[in-house]
């Protein structure tokens, strides 16, 4: 049956490591599987991915940046998510939804409501079947982004920005639990590794 998953958190993660593990023990399940990430996972999607990371040139105004990211989505819902699941395949994707909620909600203090009105209007019934969230204090997560090279956009934000994330994330896991798998990103890749294991175990046995 396909399932639509999702891997969220904050910067410098593990989060296309995790991607990449996951699918590569789905596919040795014998499983179909589609990897994608957001914003992005179209041509059009990946342009305004590059508009919205782009640290340089105009900086778009919160509703400007909110309303780019819901584009990216419908057009990344009609052209790649919806059709695999129609297919039966499983789709995981580097970040949706509980980014914007984080980001846009807890980071840069939008409306919720407007949010979730959004979500409703670009989304219909689609949810994903699970998010995994890989936790780690933003100080850590920064330094492995800041190792790889130029930061974009939203990597500039202050440390402060990035508590906000964090909270955010973690206050609709405290409100949904069941929607949740969290894991403890700061530990060693092994560790991060045996759990997302037993996460695509119980998958398969449900
Ligand atoms: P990435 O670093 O996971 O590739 O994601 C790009 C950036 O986009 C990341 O800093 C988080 C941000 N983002 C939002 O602010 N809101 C969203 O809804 C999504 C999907 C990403």
């Amino acid at each position: 049956m396909a399932r639509f998953i999702t891997i969220e958190g904050g910067e410098g993660a593990g989060k296309s490591t995790a991607q990449q593990f996951l699918a590569s023990k789905l596919i040795s399940m014998g499983l179909s599987v589609t990897l994608t990430r957001e914003p992005g996972g179209t041509p059009l999607a990946e342009e305004l991915r590059q508009t919205l990371l782009n640290p340089h040139g105009e900086v778009p105004v919160e509703m400007a940046e909110l309303l780019l990211l819901f584009a990216a989505r419908a057009q990344h819902i009609a052209e790649v998510i919806k059709p695999a699941l129609d297919r039966g395949e499983w789709v995981i994707c580097d970040r949706f939804t509980d980014a914007t909620y984080a980001y846009q909600g807890g980071a840069r203090g939008m409306s919720v409501e407007v949010i979730t009105q959004l979500e409703k209007m670009v989304q219909g019934a689609l949810q994903p079947h699970q998010v995994i969230l890989l936790d780690l204090p933003p100080e850590v997560g920064l330094e492995r982004a800041r190792a790889r090279g130029e930061l974009d956009r939203f990597e500039r934000e202050p440390m402060a920005f990035y508590e906000r994330v964090r909270s955010g994330y973690l206050g609709r896991v405290r409100t949904m639990p069941d929607r949740y798998t969290v894991i403890d990103a700061s530990q060693d890749l092994q560790g991060v590794e045996d759990q997302l294991e037993c996460v695509a175990q119980g998958w398969l046995a449900e």
